[in-house]
């Protein structure tokens, strides 16, 4: 009988080491955690907005350290470091986030065809939205206003 009960409290702990094990793993792959732990995140990327198209043109690069994250937590870490790099985004089910607008500068696509492109430098365009993209160590990410 008393042994059966050390059993089971040994059962739990075990059950709940295990469990706290798992959600640590969890926690660990999240934005949350990266976030508390900042000064580990040994990843470095280059960001850069540039807008040739209309006036005031500007172009403004930043180095970025960062961990395991989608491409709008940099942005908003950017901001964060240099107000130049405010952005206005609209969010769409299941998409993500779609930016409108960086320092100021909307795009008007139905009225002439502006928007923001979203690049891998030199000019490769990214496949995938600011809420999907996972950067990798060392990358550059361009945002050029565009007109197409
Ligand atoms: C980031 O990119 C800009 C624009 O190409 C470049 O001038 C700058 O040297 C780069 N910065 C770093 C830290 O790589
Ligand atoms: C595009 O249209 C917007 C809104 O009318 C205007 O503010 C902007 O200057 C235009 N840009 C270009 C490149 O034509
Ligand atoms: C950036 O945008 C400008 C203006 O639309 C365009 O001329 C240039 O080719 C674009 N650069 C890249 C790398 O897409």
């Amino acid at each position: 009988m008393e042994m059966n009960a050390v059993v089971k409290g040994v059962c739990v702990i075990i059950f709940f080491a295990v469990a706290c094990s798992i959600a640590q793993d969890e926690q660990s792959a999240g934005d949350v955690q990266m976030n508390t732990f900042d000064t580990a995140c040994k990843r470095q990327l280059n960001y850069t907005i540039r807008n040739d198209l209309q006036k005031p043109t500007f172009e403004y690069s930043l180095a970025i350290r960062f961990c395991r994250q989608p491409f709008i937590r940099i942005m908003e870490k950017a901001v964060n470091k240099n107000r130049n790099f405010m952005f206005s985004a609209t969010y769409f089910p299941k998409l993500g986030y779609f930016i409108d607008a960086i320092n100021g500068v909307r795009g008007f696509y139905n009225v002439n065809k502006t928007w923001w492109a979203f690049l891998k430098a030199p000019d490769t365009m990214l496949p995938v939205g600011v809420s999907s993209y996972y950067p990798a160590d060392g990358d550059h990410i361009i945002f050029n206003f565009t007109q197409s």
